[in-house]
């Protein structure tokens, strides 16, 4: 918890501060996966990641087109929408990507604002603003296109009472597997095509007022096969930070262009969710069969205190238990940073989840970018795909 408000402070007093404060944001309201099986992806984030039921609507409540299962952990909360006839346009998005992530919501405080300015800098309209309306309340959502078929909606809940969002009921379930201490949404990354991440990087500064405060090339992020290039946009309070990929040439095929073939779009490429406490995490969530890509060599380990620097001694984690679960360490001039990547979600190479656990330090973990690569090489030469 106190990762996150350091986060924030840093953002208002530091490097944000060419954000505009046309579009505050409040902070993610909430994740939206198109399934081909909402019912079977609840249960499987439920058992595998320790969410919790929370929200439900369907045929059951009156909802004919397609059926949406909330889950939740602390403030974390994720949709998974599955249509209920052919006739559904989700249909097509699913043919098409696969389950994906279409909605990265945002909380607002004007829904209908924050679209008039997104739309009037450029932004594509997804969703005029529409009031929805139960006896709790009512909440105004708009929408607008970013990258590839990726959606952000503006949630307004200022005037809304209820648990979730109008239409919705509280999904109560007897089968509830402990949660495993994921916090919070620290960041969330989009892949693009060849040449395009300058083109989004411009987008999200002048439809959302955001700011490039990190930027890492091809000479960064490279390994003897393969290369990407990376910038990272925040907007004006640092609560919503969004890295952007692009494939770079290499010797062999960039995992960007792996992702991009798969997908066959630009999209949502993982997720990254904060924990207070990563080893204990990671235990949890390989017992309960959750992938993660496999640990560097030996050698990465012995050079950690040479890559902390002045932050070993506050480094008490111990470090033959990093090396067994295959954590990651990286350091930056703040503090040091413990992550974790999981193996794709589902069967097309593409959504994954990062676990982090932020200690001090602000940065992405630039110094594990070859050592995480390789192992994503060792996967993608698996599929063929290297
Ligand atoms: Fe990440």
């Amino acid at each position: 918890m106190a990762t996150e408000i350091k986060n924030v402070e840093y953002g208002l007093e530091k490097i944000f501060e060419g954000a505009q404060d046309f579009l505050p944001l409040l902070g993610t309201d909430y994740v939206e996966f198109y399934v081909g099986n909402a019912k079977q992806a609840a249960h499987f984030y439920k058992t595998a990641f320790g969410f919790q039921s929370f929200a439900y609507k369907g045929l059951e409540t009156g909802c004919r087109d397609y059926a949406s299962y909330v889950i939740a952990q602390d403030k974390i909360r994720i949709v998974l929408t599955t249509p209920l006839n052919s006739k559904s346009p989700i249909n097509a998005h699913l043919a098409k990507h696969g389950d994906a992530v279409k909605v990265i919501a945002l909380w607002v405080e004007d829904a209908t604002k924050s679209f008039e300015e997104t739309v009037k800098r450029g932004a594509k309209p997804f969703m005029e603003p529409t009031v929805e309306k139960d006896e709790h309340g009512e909440v105004v959502r708009s929408g607008i296109y970013t990258y590839g078929e990726t959606v952000h909606i503006f949630v307004e809940r200022k005037n809304y009472k209820g648990l979730f969002l109008p239409g919705y009921t509280a999904w109560k379930s007897d089968y509830n597997p402990a949660p495993t201490g994921l916090k919070f949404i620290d960041h969330m990354v989009g892949n693009v095509g060849w040449g395009e991440m300058n083109q989004w990087v411009k987008w999200y500064e002048d439809v959302m007022g955001f700011v490039n405060f990190l930027s890492f090339d091809d000479k960064q992020i490279t390994t003897e096969y393969s290369a990407l290039m990376s910038k990272v946009m925040s907007n004006g309070n640092g609560r919503i930070k969004f890295p952007i990929n692009e494939p770079a040439k290499g010797k062999k095929k960039s995992q960007i262009e792996e992702y991009i073939d798969f997908y066959e779009s630009a999209g949502v490429q993982h997720i990254a969710i904060a924990t207070d406490d990563i080893i204990k995490t990671v235990m949890e969530l390989r017992a309960r069969g959750v992938e993660f890509l496999s640990a560097p060599p030996h050698a990465y380990y012995e050079e950690i205190p040479k890559r902390l620097g002045k932050h070993m001694e506050m480094m008490h984690e111990d470090m033959t238990v990093i090396e067994k679960l295959a954590i990651l360490v990286d350091a930056d001039e703040d503090g040091y940073l413990l992550q974790i990547f999981t193996k794709p979600l589902e069967d097309r190479p593409t959504l994954f989840f990062e676990i982090i656990q932020r200690m001090g330090a602000k940065g992405f973990g630039a110094g594990n970018f070859k050592a995480l690569f390789e192992s994503i090489e060792r996967e993608q030469e698996k599929r063929g795909t290297l």
